[in-house]
């Protein structure tokens, strides 16, 4: 079953799309991982898509049924885990998972069963009494993701969970994450952080400008990008301005990049540059290594957005 279907969204600031003709679908069980920079519009897609804004046009289908039309019943089938952690902060942990039960018409027993396991599923049980403000970083996050978990939606939305907080909470929220897929729970997972897209997606996304620029498993996105050729170097001097325009103009390239002594030259398949990248650096010092590297998911998104997700990253 197809759990979101989101066709040709538009949604305008003015006059700036952060969503620019955006279609998606995710299908029932799966962690689809959402990678962009920012600005992407990662967030304004997860708003949509929670009916928290109103998008100018296209149409949003959740569980087979139209968000517009059945926005109540839809919302009570969704937790979402908004970018910026959001508990109440004079409420214990067990209060504010009772709070949140309690929107979604959670109620005695029930309420109070439902609570006992999702603090224990957040590893929080101990805690059950005290104050977020006495909480780290981690276990707050742990914490607001509990509070959307608590009345069992079947479409669980994460905007960035993992941002600044310690290894530990980290690795216990992705353990989570996987076992809410097992247990049937349809994940739409936000982040920066490649590595956690790579370990945990059963699809990804990859966004940009407001725009979904790419979408598969991650063997199909680099499948995608395989056709080209990359030369990986370390040079013996810092290359100058003038070196690295000489690489550009070279037949075939496509894109330089340079981080102070490494340099990559990424050409189109059959353009064979490596003789004439290793004449270049040749005359302007010499080489110390070179490599054909294996390629990442890094690769995908600098070859589809020209970007690496670090740039801008916050922490
Ligand atoms: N309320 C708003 N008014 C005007 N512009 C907005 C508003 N909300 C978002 N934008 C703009 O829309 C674009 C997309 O923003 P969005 O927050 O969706 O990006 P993001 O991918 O979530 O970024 P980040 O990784 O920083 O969270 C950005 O250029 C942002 O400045
Ligand atoms: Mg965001």
């Amino acid at each position: 079953m197809t759990i979101v279907y989101m066709k040709d969204i538009v949604k305008r600031y003015g006059s700036f799309r952060a969503l620019d003709h955006v279609d998606l679908e995710i299908e029932e069980g799966t962690i689809l991982g959402l990678l962009g920079p920012n600005g992407a519009g990662k967030t304004t897609l997860i708003h949509s898509l929670a009916g928290l804004i109103k998008i100018d046009s296209g149409e949003i289908y959740l569980f087979g049924k139209k968000l517009n039309e059945n926005i109540m019943e839809l919302k009570r089938q969704i937790g979402l885990v908004t970018q910026e952690v959001t508990v109440f902060e004079d409420l214990t942990a067990r209060e504010n998972l009772e709070f949140f039960g309690g929107i979604y018409g959670l109620r005695g027993a029930e309420l109070k069963q439902r609570v006992n396991e999702t603090l224990s599923f957040v590893g929080l049980t101990d805690k059950a009494k005290s104050l977020p403000t006495k909480f780290s970083g981690g276990m707050k996050r742990r914490l607001n993701i509990a509070c959307a978990l608590v009345h069992r939606p079947k479409l669980l939305i994460m905007d960035e969970p993992t941002v600044g907080i310690d290894p530990q909470s980290r690795n216990y929220i992705l353990d989570s994450v996987r076992k809410l897929q097992q247990q049937g729970t349809t994940i739409l997972y936000t982040t920066h952080y490649m590595e956690e897209v790579q370990t945990i997606a059963s699809q990804i996304a990859i966004m940009d400008r407001g725009h979904v620029i790419a979408k598969g498993t991650l063997d199909e996105l680099i499948e995608n990008i395989q056709h080209e050729e990359r030369i990986e170097l370390e040079v013996v001097n810092e290359p100058t301005s003038e070196l690295l325009v000489e690489l550009e103009n070279l037949n075939g390239v496509k894109q330089v990049t340079q981080d102070s002594k490494n340099i990559q030259v990424v050409s189109s398949g059959g353009a064979e540059n490596v003789d004439n990248v290793l004449e270049i650096i040749k005359k302007a010092g010499g080489v110390r290594s070179v490599s054909a590297k294996k390629l990442t998911l890094e690769d995908v998104f600098l070859t589809l957005t020209g970007k690496t997700l670090r740039d801008g990253e916050e922490d």
